[in-house]
């Protein structure tokens, strides 16, 4: 597979983490080093990691820069409630994507063992996580070209979800790629993403510097270009999947699943089995992150809507089992409800 860069989205490095600033995307590679607690659940929040599997991961490091602050030799006293209490900060720092929790926790199950103990697993989650992308992405081309037997595919994708989004190539991004690779992808079509732009800001970024053919849409053209012939299937990610194969992800997801069924058109959620919250059935109880209003009411920092309009802005929506095609982690295809044409 043609990968631009085999350095995971995030490391840790002489006692920090070491992210790419996807807020400086696609203008500027800013590389950010975040040495606290403080600074990794700031960067969560602010969305400079993000994506669900690379939050997870920035959360279980966190857990590691805890632990070595309240529990080095050396360091007397409440040291692991210290860190019980900035693991919770950590996992609240977005309540969608249920891979934070999970990655929060298990890092935090190492933490009787020491700092070093909690390092290794959160680095062990990273190297699990090439592992993990390859098998989810060999399962979901095979898923795809199941459906869309044709010779060469147009390929719809909404916000981001490749290796900016995880430690290694991806989810359905990543099956993108590995289509384009195999020669099969005539264009993918890249959602803008509103209203942070992960489409038009990182997707594009990453499909440019892949080589492989696209075009950004505004989201609303997503219907129209289903309509037009313009899309074979339709790949998303996922930040948390309930029991049932309901599937929150980024707003206009949702949206796009009703286009996709109306139109007959595949609709297939790539996710790593990281993603699933089985506690849940119904995907109306999945907690969805409000942002804030301005995030809607200004355009690059420059104010589109009258003084003191409000907005509403929640950062996920949930669609429900019944529209999608497939859930595809690395374990195989665990859903279908096939589409009517
Ligand atoms: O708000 P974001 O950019 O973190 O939202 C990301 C998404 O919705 C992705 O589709 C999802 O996390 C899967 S990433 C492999």
């Amino acid at each position: 597979m043609s990968k631009p860069s085999d350095q995971p989205s995030l490391r840790w490095e002489d006692n920090a983490i070491v992210t790419l600033d996807q807020r400086a995307l696609p203008h500027e590679r800013r590389l950010l080093r975040l040495d606290t607690v403080d600074d990794v659940v700031t960067a969560i929040a602010t969305l400079a990691v993000r994506g669900a599997p690379s939050i997870g991961l920035a959360g279980a490091l966190g857990v590691a820069l805890s632990a070595y602050a309240h529990c080095s030799p050396g360091i007397s006293g409440g040291g692991q409630q210290a860190v019980r209490a900035d693991a919770r900060r950590l996992a609240a720092a977005r309540p969608t994507a249920v891979n934070l929790a999970w990655a929060v926790d298990r890092a935090l199950g190492r933490l009787v063992d020491g700092p070093d103990a909690v390092l290794a697993e959160a680095t062990a989650m990273i190297d699990e996580d090439w592992a993990v992308n390859r098998q989810m992405v060999s399962h979901a081309v095979q898923a795809v070209l199941d459906r869309c037997p044709q010779r060469s595919l147009r390929l719809l994708t909404h916000c981001n979800t490749g290796r900016l989004a995880t430690a290694a190539v991806g989810t359905a991004l990543g099956t993108i790629l590995a289509l384009a690779d195999a020669g099969k992808v005539t264009e993918v079509l890249v959602d803008e993403t509103r209203p942070l732009l992960q489409g038009a800001r990182l997707t594009a970024w990453e499909l440019a510097e892949a080589g492989v053919s696209h075009r950004v849409c505004v989201d609303s053209a997503a219907a129209a270009a289903m309509s037009q012939g313009l899309v074979d299937c339709v790949l998303v990610g996922a930040d948390r999947i309930t029991a049932r194969g309901d599937v929150a992800n980024k707003i206009g997801t949702y949206a796009l699943a009703i286009a996709a069924a109306h139109h007959g058109i595949p609709f297939i959620v790539v996710a790593p089995e990281s993603s699933w919250d089985r506690s849940l059935v119904d995907g109306r109880d999945i907690v969805i992150e409000e942002r804030a209003a301005d995030e809607v009411t200004s355009y690059g920092r420059v104010r589109t809507t009258p003084r003191g309009t409000r907005a509403y802005n929640p950062a996920f929506d949930v669609t429900p089992a019944s529209l999608i095609t497939a859930i595809v982690s690395e374990h195989g295809v665990h859903h279908t409800s096939e589409v009517r044409a």
